[in-house]
């Protein structure tokens, strides 16, 4: 029996075959297996579910949450306990996924000790199985991994820095920020991290990290050649409401869809073509009987 199909685990609704779980050691086998991982974000029960039954690899409670789900204009204002709510819903949905919560801005810019303290939040009270901290911290890192916390880094276009960076920029485009990049990437890798989100970087660049790096690379925005990509949830579907981005994909048109079925529901309330009778609930023949004779008692006892 292999150890990721114990009796414990979850098994497929539609076959009653077990669910082998994606874990953080799995996604470096994927790695070595030269095997795409698919990773999306997700904020709630389900979303996430479907991205689940869909076969996502990774599913990220992204703090983007804060700009897509929340109408922040940047992620910089979304808190641990906000972070920790959408994780518990994700986690409730999710069967075979690995999920991973983001750290929010604040939750680890302090001292390593409060990061740790941080993570183990996400952990404990949400059950998240890995957590995803953006830069360079490297004693953060080897203090999550010596806690047996699955720590998935995040470097290049980094949006927790959108004020030092001035704006959501594409990050080295030059030999030497080029050199820093995989100089940090085999850094973080060191300190621990099973797996790097690579954002906003040129193709080249992360092909030559993702090359050179002994944990996976996932990509957005950073070309084909990573070991896996993720996209934002709303991204996929368009579900924004600003300008894509060059690296978004959009797969379906559910902004649209939902907007007009929204309308139709509307124009049917405003001309009462719903409910209909078939919508609505009715009385048992008995107690039907019972109201009219009951009203006919009434009628004769008034006359
Ligand atoms: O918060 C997020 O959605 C992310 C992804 C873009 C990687 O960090």
């Amino acid at each position: 029996m292999s150890v990721s199909n114990f009796p414990g685990n979850p098994s497929s609704a539609s076959t009653g075959l077990p669910i082998t779980k994606v874990t953080v050691p799995a996604l470096a086998e994927m790695k070595r297996q030269g095997k795409p991982i698919s990773a999306l974000t997700a904020y709630d029960y389900s979303s996430s579910r479907l991205a689940d039954e869909a076969g996502i690899d990774l599913l990220l409670v992204g703090d983007s949450l804060a700009m897509v789900v929340l109408g922040y204009e940047n992620t910089l204002a979304v808190t641990v306990d906000e972070m920790l709510h959408h994780t518990r819903a994700v986690r409730r949905a999710v069967r075979r996924a690995l999920v991973v919560a983001d750290m929010p801005f604040g939750s680890y810019h302090g001292t390593a000790a409060e990061g740790l303290a941080n993570a183990i939040r996400f952990v404990k009270e949400a059950g998240a199985e890995a957590v995803k901290i953006e830069g360079l911290r490297i004693e953060l890192v080897r203090m999550l991994t010596e806690a047996e916390i699955p720590v998935v880094g995040h470097l290049g276009l980094t949006p927790q820095s959108v004020h030092r960076m001035g704006g959501y920029r594409v990050q080295a485009r030059t030999a030497e920020t080029a050199r820093q990049l995989k100089a940090d990437a085999l850094a973080l890798a060191d300190a621990g991290a099973g797996a790097l989100v690579l954002e906003g970087v040129p193709r080249e660049v992360a092909a030559g990290i993702t090359a050179e790096l002994p944990i996976p690379t996932i990509g957005i925005g950073a070309g084909p050649d990573c070991d896996g990509q993720i996209l934002v949830y709303h991204d996929l579907l368009n579900l924004t409401f600003a300008p894509a981005a060059k690296f978004v994909r959009c797969y379906a048109d559910a902004g649209s869809l939902i907007r007009s079925a929204i309308e139709h529901y509307r124009e049917d309330v405003e001309r009462r073509a719903f409910p209909s009778d078939e919508e609505s609930y009715h009385l048992p023949e008995a107690a039907k009987k019972g109201m009219a004779a009951a009203e006919k008692a009434h009628v004769l006892r008034k006359a």
